[in-house]
């Protein structure tokens, strides 16, 4: 059986293409939240184009879902530019990224998708090509080995990552503009459930939308998902209108709590309490007991842990919060613990 934290990864790792497109906001106008960010690209979208300019690179990062790839199709289209997609793990050799480079035209915009996957090795490469718009690659082998200086088109390179740590510092520091995206609030949510039920023909109240927001992760991938699968529970046991009702037992079936919280977060909390009084205890340790890959742990779960309050990061590891021993309905056993060393 399929349990809700199955469909909340799979709603987070399938990315079913002509769906999301369909859902995908095409411009500033139509995206909601992420201000700051928003606010900070229109100002160099701005300005490029009074200049007749290309964009500087810019790094997207943050969790999964919250928009980094819209944001790059959305950049394309403002500027009226090309846009090449690819990712990190498909460029395995310095001559892979060369043959990308070479292609593009002046003003072309390259999308490279969890750039943290690129090998090091190929990685020194992107640093000329991003600075001084050439590469020098190196042709043949043993005594007719050269090396090649190839020029590039000016072109703006958009990363995207969940893992800004793990790039490195000459490459970070490349990107004219970092800036981090982070979890939706529940009104700026309710306004992205409103908007897919308006496309998708879906009839939906104000509560109803709410009930969604409130269970989504923060996320908007996720909303879109939710959205679906409440508005398939609507027609088979509802009148077909999403309403606070109809939205709650829907997520109920899918094991979403209230909070938003799927089962693997509270297993996660469970065994952070159960095992471990609470902590502090390092991720690698947690992700055995959970049977969890640490990568997952670290890029989905921890972070909407961590936000929401339920989490702290301590240097010695990681430590529930009172909120985290309230939600999961356990006594808190460090507080025991420490109160019994006491007398
Ligand atoms: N601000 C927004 N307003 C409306 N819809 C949004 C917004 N941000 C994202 N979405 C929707 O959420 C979906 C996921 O967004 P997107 O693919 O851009 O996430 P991502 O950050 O690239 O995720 P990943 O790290 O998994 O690649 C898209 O289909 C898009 O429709
Ligand atoms: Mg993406």
């Amino acid at each position: 059986m399929q349990t809700g934290n199955d469909y909340l990864k799979q709603a987070l790792e399938t990315k079913d293409d002509s769906f999301e497109a369909s859902l995908r906001p095409s411009g500033f106008d139509s995206f909601s939240g992420q201000e700051k960010t928003i606010e900070r690209l229109k100002v160099m979208v701005g300005a490029a184009k009074r200049r007749a300019d290309s964009l500087s690179h810019i790094l997207l990062h943050g969790p999964p879902g919250l928009g980094k790839t819209t944001l790059a199709l959305i950049l394309a289209n403002e500027m009226g530019s090309q846009i090449r997609i690819t990712s990190g793990p498909v460029i395995e050799k310095a001559s892979d990224l060369a043959g990308l480079l070479t292609n593009l035209e002046e003003g072309d915009i390259l999308f490279i998708d969890e750039i943290h996957r690129i090998p090091r090795t190929v990685e020194e490469y992107l640093y000329s090509a991003m600075e001084d718009y050439r590469i020098d690659i190196m042709i043949d082998q043993g005594p007719n080995a050269r090396s090649v200086r190839l020029t590039i088109p000016k072109f703006t390179l958009i990363g995207a990552t969940t893992r800004t740590g793990l790039l490195t510092a000459p490459l970070r520091s490349r990107f004219t503009l970092k800036t981090r995206l982070d979890y939706y609030s529940k009104e700026e949510l309710k306004k992205i459930v409103k908007r897919t039920c308006a496309l998708l023909n879906i009839e939906v109240d104000e509560d109803g939308a709410m009930e969604i927001a409130r269970r989504s992760r923060g996320t908007p991938r996720i909303v879109n998902n939710l959205v679906r699968f409440v508005r398939d529970y609507s027609e088979e046991r509802a009148k077909g209108v999403i309403t606070k009702h109809s939205a709650s037992k829907a997520l109920e079936l899918l094991e979403i709590d209230e909070n938003g919280l799927d089962e693997m977060d509270k297993r996660i909390m469970k065994v952070m309490a159960q095992n471990y009084k609470g902590g502090p205890v390092g991720i690698g340790t947690i992700a055995v007991a959970v049977n969890e890959e640490a990568d997952t742990l670290e890029e989905v779960h921890e972070p909407f842990l961590i936000q929401e309050g339920y989490i702290q990061r301590t240097p010695q590891g990681r430590m529930l919060t009172p909120k985290a021993w309230d939600v999961i309905g356990i006594k808190n056993l460090g507080e025991d613990f420490m109160q019994g060393s006491l007398f």
